[in-house]
C-alpha cells in the first residue's frame, strides 16, 4: 500500500466559498503547464517535445475538428489548450462565414472565451439534447476510452458529453496510449470530509491520491469542488469497473474517466491530422 501522503487542511472550506462557487482563499484553477509536467510517465521518443510544435499541433487538431459543425447545431464547447483553438475558429466561422450554431461551454473559462469570440451561447437546460462535443482528452486508448479533468472541468464536461449525441476528441500525439493512467486520474470530490474521501481513494486504487494544489492552495472546480489526483501509472486495464467502484465513493462527485463516449478523435502529429473513427461509434 503507498504511504499516506501529507492532506492539506483546509479551516472551514464552505466558509471560504461563495455561493458562485468561488473562493476568496483557493486558487480557481491549476496551471496546467505545471500539472502537465509533473506527468509521471516518460513521453515516447518519437514525440515532439517543443513547445511551439506543441502548440501548433493543438491548433491543428482544434481547426481541423470544426469539419464536424454545420448549421443550426447545438454544440458542447469543450475546456483546455487544444480546444480552445475549436471555439476561436468557430468564432470566425460564424462571423467570417455565417455559420449559425448555439454553444454549451463546458467551464467558466471557456464560457468566457466563448463570448469574447461572439459564439452565441445557452444554458444546457435550454435545450433537449446537444448534437455534438469537441473536446480535448489528458488520454485516450485504442477503445476510445478517455481521461480527462487535467483542467479541473471534467463534472461540467462529462454533463455536456453526456447530452451530445456525438463527442470529438481534439489531441495531439502525446495523448495516445496504449493503456490508460500514466497521467493521473482527475477526480472532483466534495470540500467536506475530503482526506477522509482521498484516503478510501488511496486505498481502493492502491496508489498515491493527492489533492490538487496550485501553489499552497487546493484548485477549486467551477463547482466548489476539489479535485484529487490518482496516480495509478499505466494500470487501468478496465476504465468501465474503475469508474463505477471509484463512484460509490461517497465524497466522489465525478471521476475523469470518460467510457463509451468518444466517437472520433481529431489527432495532430508531425504528419499531419488523422481522424481515428471509433468504429463502435455514432460517426
Ligand atoms: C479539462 C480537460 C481537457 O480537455 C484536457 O485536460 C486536455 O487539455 P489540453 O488540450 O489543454 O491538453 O479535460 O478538464
Amino acid at each position: 500500500m503507498p504511504t499516506a501522503e501529507k492532506i492539506p487542511r483546509l479551516v472551514s472550506p464552505m466558509s471560504t466559498l461563495t455561493r458562485a462557487g468561488r473562493s476568496k482563499d483557493f486558487a480557481i484553477f491549476t496551471n496546467k503547464l505545471d500539472y502537465v509536467n509533473q506527468r509521471n510517465h516518460e513521453e515516447p521518443s518519437h514525440i515532439t517535445r517543443n513547445m511551439e510544435d506543441v502548440e501548433s499541433l493543438k491548433r491543428n487538431a482544434g481547426i481541423a475538428a470544426c469539419k464536424f459543425v454545420k448549421n443550426n447545431m447545438k454544440v458542447g464547447l469543450g475546456t483546455g489548450s487544444t480546444v480552445k483553438h475549436t471555439v476561436i475558429e468557430l468564432g470566425r466561422m460564424i462571423k467570417d462565414d455565417g455559420l449559425e450554431i448555439v454553444g454549451v461551454p463546458t467551464s467558466l473559462a471557456t464560457e468566457k472565451l466563448a463570448l469574447e469570440v461572439g459564439i452565441p451561447l445557452v444554458e444546457l437546460s435550454e435545450v433537449d439534447y446537444l448534437d455534438i462535443v469537441i473536446d480535448g482528452a489528458d488520454e485516450f486508448d485504442p477503445s476510445f476510452q478517455l481521461i480527462k479533468g487535467g483542467g479541473a472541468a471534467l463534472l461540467r464536461e462529462k454533463i455536456v458529453a453526456q447530452e451530445s449525441r456525438a463527442m470529438v476528441v481534439v489531441a495531439d500525439e502525446r495523448k495516445r496510449v496504449s493503456k490508460l493512467g500514466a497521467f493521473p486520474l482527475p477526480i472532483e470530490i466534495t470540500p467536506f470530509a475530503y482526506e477522509s474521501t482521498i484516503r478510501k481513494l488511496t486505498k481502493l486504487l492502491d496508489c498515491r491520491v493527492n489533492c490538487r494544489m496550485s501553489g499552497d492552495n487546493p484548485v477549486v472546480t467551477d463547482n466548489g469542488n476539489l479535485i484529487a489526483d490518482a496516480h495509478c501509472g499505466p494500470t487501468i486495464e478496465d476504465p468501465n469497473k474503475v469508474e463505477s467502484e471509484v463512484l460509490m465513493i461517497a465524497g466522489v462527485v465525478q471521476v475523469g474517466l470518460f467510457n463509451d463516449m468518444c466517437d472520433v478523435v481529431i489527432l495532430a502529429g508531425n504528419n499531419g491530422v488523422e481522424e481515428i473513427i471509433n468504429p463502435n461509434g455514432r460517426l
